[in-house]
């Protein structure tokens, strides 16, 4: 029989060093440079404040010692289940996660979606989804030990030509 002891802790109990707050205007310099850094997909000041605009609950941002150095945008879309055939669901959409090099391991990311997903549901989505690359494995890593599955290859989806895994991950 496994202790409370050797239990893992729960991810609301872990001991954070950092903080997850709200992403808010002044911080879109940085989450474009934390962007620019981590990952291909790169976008407009114009997407980013949209996205702000229309869903403020579940854009957010790590700080550490007062230094953003982490960031997750996400969307509430209606659409077809990525779990269930056929039906129709409000789905939180993880568009955009990353944290910078240095601060990486931490727990960083995994709170990001935990505290993300706990908004989500605020905006009674019943489901989150993503698009990963195929190659990426610390983030395929990371949504599956935070519950998500592979549900889905779209080939060539990324612009060099990558295919991308869908995941997703019923909310409670
Ligand atoms: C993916 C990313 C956000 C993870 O952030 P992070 O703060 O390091 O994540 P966490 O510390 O919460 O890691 C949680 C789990 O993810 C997995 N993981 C994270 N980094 C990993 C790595 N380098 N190799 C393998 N698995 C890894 C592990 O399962 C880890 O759990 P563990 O620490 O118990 O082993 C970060 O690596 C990143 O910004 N990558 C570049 C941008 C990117 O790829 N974004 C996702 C696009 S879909």
């Amino acid at each position: 029989m496994v202790s409370e002891e050797q239990k893992p802790p729960s991810l609301d109990l872990m001991k954070r060093e950092f903080l997850i707050r709200k992403f808010q205007r002044d911080d879109l310099s940085r989450v474009m440079y934390i962007n620019a850094t981590c990952l291909p997909e790169n976008y407009s000041p114009y997407f980013f404040m949209t996205i702000h605009e229309k869903f403020p609950e579940t854009f957010l941002v790590a700080e550490d010692k007062g230094e953003v150095v982490g960031y997750i945008m996400c969307r509430i879309e209606i659409g077809f289940s990525n779990l269930k055939r056929l039906e129709l669901t409000r789905k939180g959409h993880i568009v955009s996660i990353a944290v910078l090099p240095e601060h990486r391991k931490k727990g960083i990311g995994s709170s990001l979606i935990v505290d993300a997903m706990k908004k989500m549901v605020e905006y009674k989505a019943t489901e989150c989804y993503l698009e990963v690359r195929v190659s990426n494995t610390p983030a395929i890593n990371l949504y599956s030990k935070l519950g998500f599955m592979i549900v889905k290859i779209m080939k060539g989806y990324y612009a060099d030509g990558e295919d991308a895994y869908v995941m997703a991950r019923k909310l409670p």
